[in-house]
């Protein structure tokens, strides 16, 4: 944050010749307007004069550039005097707030070119509670000598230049009853001995930040609950136990320590450190119990962003603390599949809630190794793996995920959504996976709960098919524009420069479409059904027969016997099968030797088969009265269909 204020706070940078050789010494991102009650931009001319603005609180002398040396008499009672950006070089006098009612809470003296303070200059603002020295060119020697009165809380003396602990500033203590926040960031510090701050009894907040620190003397600072001290050059973590493993900062709540070059902690003794800041550090191996609830009991917020150095191992164990409830790893492509992450490197945590591990690599991360390493995190609601290369969602991912709220898949490599991925989070509200390779939504991806509760959804910027199917979720995207629209946009991948939102198809033709595909399907199968049925049907069609007589034939048989019984005689003596080809040699040969040598009566179907009966009765009928059947083979017999109808009739 601070320094993002920082890089910003540089684009508006007042051309000067002001001492501070570091380009990034600006206006100090400590925002005095939120803090000091009724202080307004002034905007008019003070009534008796016009060299400063006026308004209710403030009396507003900066930006003279050096035509101002004196703070000019106006009638009034403020709360803040705004000196800054004139070019003072010397206050010498102890006169030089005679001007101004001790109603006086501020003094804002930044950026002017202050090499001496009178030490009793403030001896007359009984009431000054914040004092801003920075921007100046002051020594640690003189600022210290200052006497504050004792209603000073805040003294920010930030961006001296070359303010720093040198040989001459050795031995310095900085003493005030009062003051709480010491703001001394963005100077040139490069060795510090905390014991100077021994006699500040209720020192709270300590700001460091940006210096040049490689050799901090840590000393008990027993009210100390803030301690910034990122940006140096700290090779170590602070000591922070005394021999007798008493801590140094029992009250240190906040500790930062980012943009150093630590590499590991080993032995502290910070009981109340709640906050912990270490990215931008060079942490290589994060061995078991290094951020355990026995090292850092109260631990809540622990950031581990962006290494500068590759990270080599995050041990099993690393964070087993069961009220660690945010951890940041964001940025160190930590291979999650890999050994560099044991598995169990998170168990323990089981009251974390927020983790952030974006911009790491989870391209081989099974739903295995996935569940492994966080299906233990039951209390998360906001997890972030943003840009990890993740590839593949399983309905089952999340399933453990209940009280999930925030989950970031924004620039991974997601083609598809499985149907109800997210149906059993039932905390489910901002969901972000724009930025992946997804074409189409289908229609049951978010169940009706989970729809209804979402608050976000960001599926922009991916590529998207535009066709019929995702014609219901320009509708739901039109109908909740404040729940899609975030800045990215949803492109038609499949018709360049056309969004979503402009995409027209005409529904109808959409449900026609897939109408009419269903009826043809249905009609089709009808059809084919029909025709293999008659294949069947024509193929077996004499076995069908067949089977039909066969269920017929037991009372056939039965009437057969009884007639035999009964001494019944057959009404012929020979059934001749024969095909009609071979009508004319039956006839000419068969027949005169037959019935007229031998006096046999054969059934033959050219003249016995009774004329208007099927043909089917008549074979089993003259089958049935028939003693003896002959067969007449004959290449045609084998051929003709009705001859093997006969022949099969007469076998059974
Ligand atoms: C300060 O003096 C310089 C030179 O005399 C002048 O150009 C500038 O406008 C003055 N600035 C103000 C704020 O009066
Ligand atoms: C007080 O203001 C007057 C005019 O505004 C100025 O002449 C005088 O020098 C100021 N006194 C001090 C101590 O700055
Ligand atoms: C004093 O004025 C400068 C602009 O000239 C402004 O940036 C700063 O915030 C003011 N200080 C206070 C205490 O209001
Ligand atoms: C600073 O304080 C320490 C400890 O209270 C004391 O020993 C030392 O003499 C003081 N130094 C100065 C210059 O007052
Ligand atoms: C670090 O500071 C301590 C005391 O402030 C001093 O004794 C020591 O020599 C310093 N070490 C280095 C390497 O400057
Ligand atoms: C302090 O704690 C460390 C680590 O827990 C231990 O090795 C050391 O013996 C302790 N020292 C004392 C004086 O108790
Ligand atoms: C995890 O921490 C708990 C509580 O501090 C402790 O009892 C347990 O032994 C630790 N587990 C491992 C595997 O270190
Ligand atoms: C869900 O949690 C249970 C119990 O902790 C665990 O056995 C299971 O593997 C987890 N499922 C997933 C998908 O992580």
């Amino acid at each position: 944050m601070l320094d993002s204020h920082v890089v910003l706070v540089l684009l508006w940078l007042i051309p000067g010749t002001w001492g501070c050789e570091a380009s990034s010494c600006v206006r100090p991102p400590t925002c005095w307007s939120t803090r000091v009650p009724g202080s307004h931009p002034p905007r008019h001319k003070c009534p008796d004069n016009d060299l400063c603005r006026c308004s209710d609180t403030t009396l507003d002398c900066s930006a003279h550039y050096g035509n101002l040396t004196y703070v000019p008499y106006v009638e009034g009672t403020f709360r803040i005097l705004n000196f800054s950006n004139n070019a003072l070089r010397r206050i010498s006098s102890t006169d030089f707030f005679a001007n101004v009612s001790d109603t006086m809470r501020v003094v804002d003296l930044f950026k002017n070119k202050l090499v001496h303070i009178v030490p009793g200059v403030f001896d007359r603002l009984s009431k000054l509670e914040w004092v801003q020295l920075g921007g100046n060119r002051l020594s640690f020697k003189d600022v210290f000598a200052v006497n504050f009165q004792s209603t000073v809380q805040n003294l920010d003396v930030q961006c001296m230049g070359y303010l720093q602990v040198g040989p001459t500033d050795k031995g310095v203590n900085f003493s005030s009853s009062s003051v709480t926040q010491l703001n001394m960031n963005l100077n040139s510090i490069e060795s510090l001995d905390m014991a100077a701050f021994n006699v500040t009894p209720i020192l709270s907040t300590l700001f460091l930040r940006h210096n040049k620190l490689y050799n901090l003397t840590t000393a008990l600072t027993s009210n100390l609950l803030h301690l910034n001290l990122g940006r140096n050059r700290l090779f170590d973590f602070p000591r922070t136990c005394t021999s007798t493993n008493d801590s140094l900062l029992p009250e240190l709540v906040y500790l930062i320590l980012d943009f150093n070059m630590i590499s590991c902690i080993d032995h502290v003794c910070l009981p109340n450190v709640q906050h912990l800041e270490l990215s931008y550090n060079l942490f290589q191996y994060i061995m078991s119990d290094t951020f355990s609830q026995r090292k850092f009991p109260s631990l809540k917020k622990l950031a581990l962003f962006e290494m500068q150095t590759k990270m080599r191992n995050i041990a099993k164990y690393a964070f087993n603390h069961s009220a660690l409830e945010n951890l940041d790893l964001t940025k160190n492509a930590l291979d999650f599949a890999s050994s560099v992450v044991d598995s169990n490197a998170f168990v323990g945590c089981t009251g974390l809630s927020h983790l952030q591990i974006a911009s790491n690599n989870f391209e081989s991360v099974s739903k295995e190794i996935f569940s492994h390493l966080f299906g233990s995190l039951t209390k998360l609601t906001v997890l972030d793996i943003g840009e990890s290369k993740v590839g593949v969602i399983y309905s089952e991912t999340f399933a453990n995920f209940t009280g999930l709220t925030w989950l970031f898949l924004y620039g991974n490599d997601l083609t598809h959504i499985p149907d109800g991925a997210f149906d059993g989070m039932q905390s489910l509200t901002f969901l972000h996976m724009d930025s992946n390779r997804i074409q189409t939504i289908s229609e049951f991806t978010f169940g009706e709960r989970v729809a209804k509760r979402l608050q976000m959804l960001n599926l922009g910027n991916n590529p998207l098919q535009c066709n019929c199917d995702i014609l219901w979720f320009k509708k739901w995207l039109e109908s909740m524009p404040h729940i899609f629209n975030h800045g990215d946009p949803y492109v038609c991948a499949n018709r360049p420069h056309v969004n979503l939102q402009d995409f027209v198809l005409n529904e109808q033709a959409c449900l026609l479409g897939s109408d009419a595909a269903s009826f043809t399907i249905a009609i089709t199968c009808v059809l084919l059904s029909f025709l293999l049925l008659f294949v069947i049907v024509f193929r077996f069609r004499w076995r069908m027969r067949l089977w039909f007589y066969e269920a017929c034939r037991t009372s056939r048989q039965d009437r057969r016997r009884r007639l035999l019984a009964e001494g019944h005689r057959y009404r012929y003596d020979v059934f001749v099968a024969y095909a009609a080809e071979d009508v004319a040699w039956v006839q000419q040969e068969l027949l005169p030797v037959l019935e007229g040598e031998w006096g046999l009566r054969l059934c033959i179907h050219e003249r016995d088969f009774v004329p208007g009966k099927h043909i089917v009765d008549n074979i089993s009928d003259c089958v049935s009265d028939s003693e003896r059947v002959m067969l007449v083979f004959s290449p045609h017999f084998a051929r003709s269909e009705w001859c093997q109808f006969e022949l099969k009739y007469c076998q059974s």
